[in-house]
């Protein structure tokens, strides 16, 4: 794949006007979205709790930061708020933040589970509730995409906690596009295979890597871009008659 793919060029204006909120922009896959996002004419504020990484990307595309924990519910709505506020509305939401940690069931710490809970589950709920009472209010729907994980339908040995979180994001998708369809919002989820980013960096191997991308019959990981391609056509009006999937972004590596 060529970085022209990867990379869309200025003449790409599918998104030209639309205000987007990006959850988990300061890097990795996060990052790469709202780089694609605004690529395709959109302004895009980020929300993390990375303020240095966080700065530099709202900066790098014109729009602005807004640091937050997921962790607490509250101070994230406030964070979409203030989003909204400053871009004067809003049409896209983007969920990208997330948490990985690994533990066999036997062994899985109760505190592990319940943050990574917090973070991937009831943090996506809160973002997507605080955007969905502006798109009801604005009347003219709206486009929300969730970052799941292969690990949704997939499993993964010592990624309980993580595969169950993500599931559940893949079913709050589900039900908010049933929820929200009404209103012109539709909500899908994305689920990528292995993408070479911060998360899970700390444990991975070169034999990792070959075995991976050995998975995939085009034979390699996936790249932030990948992900991003399909944000953008699904924020889009190319994508209008999608709601309440879990598309895979995997390179093949799973088909269901
Ligand atoms: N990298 C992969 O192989 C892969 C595969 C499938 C799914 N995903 C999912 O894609 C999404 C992006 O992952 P990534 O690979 O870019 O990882 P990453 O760790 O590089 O990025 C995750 C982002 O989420 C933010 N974040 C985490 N906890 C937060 C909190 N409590 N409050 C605010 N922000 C918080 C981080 O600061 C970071 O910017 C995640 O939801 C992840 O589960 C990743």
């Amino acid at each position: 794949m060529t970085d022209d793919v990867l990379t869309p060029t200025s003449t790409c204006t599918r998104l030209a006007g639309r205000r987007a909120v990006v959850v988990g922009g300061a890097r990795g896959i996060g990052a790469g979205i709202v780089r694609r996002l605004h690529a395709e004419g959109a302004r895009v504020h980020v929300l993390d709790r990375l303020v240095a990484e966080g700065t530099a990307v709202a900066t790098e595309v014109g729009g602005a930061f807004h640091e937050v924990d997921l962790l607490d519910p509250g101070a994230t709505t406030r964070a979409v708020e203030a989003a909204v506020t400053g871009l004067g509305g809003l049409d896209v939401l983007v969920n990208s933040a997330g948490i990985l940690r690994f533990g066999a069931l036997l062994e899985l710490d109760p505190r592990d589970w319940a943050e990574i809970q917090q973070v991937n589950t009831v943090g996506t709920l809160t973002t997507m509730r605080a955007a969905a009472r502006h798109l009801i209010a604005g009347g003219v729907g709206g486009a929300m995409v969730n970052i799941a994980s292969m690990a949704a339908k997939h499993g993964g040995a010592n990624e309980g906690a993580y595969a169950a979180s993500k599931a559940a994001v893949v079913a709050l998708t589900r039900v908010a596009a049933l929820e929200w369809g009404a209103h012109g919002i539709r909500v899908n989820a994305l689920c990528p295979g292995y993408v070479l980013t911060e998360m899970g960096a700390a444990t991975r191997t070169e034999a990792d890597v070959a075995r991976w991308s050995a998975l995939s019959p085009l034979g390699r990981l996936g790249e932030p871009g990948d992900v991003a391609a399909l944000v953008a056509f699904l924020a889009s009006d190319d994508g209008s008659y999608l709601t309440g999937q879990a598309i895979n972004v995997t390179g093949g590596m799973i088909m269901h």
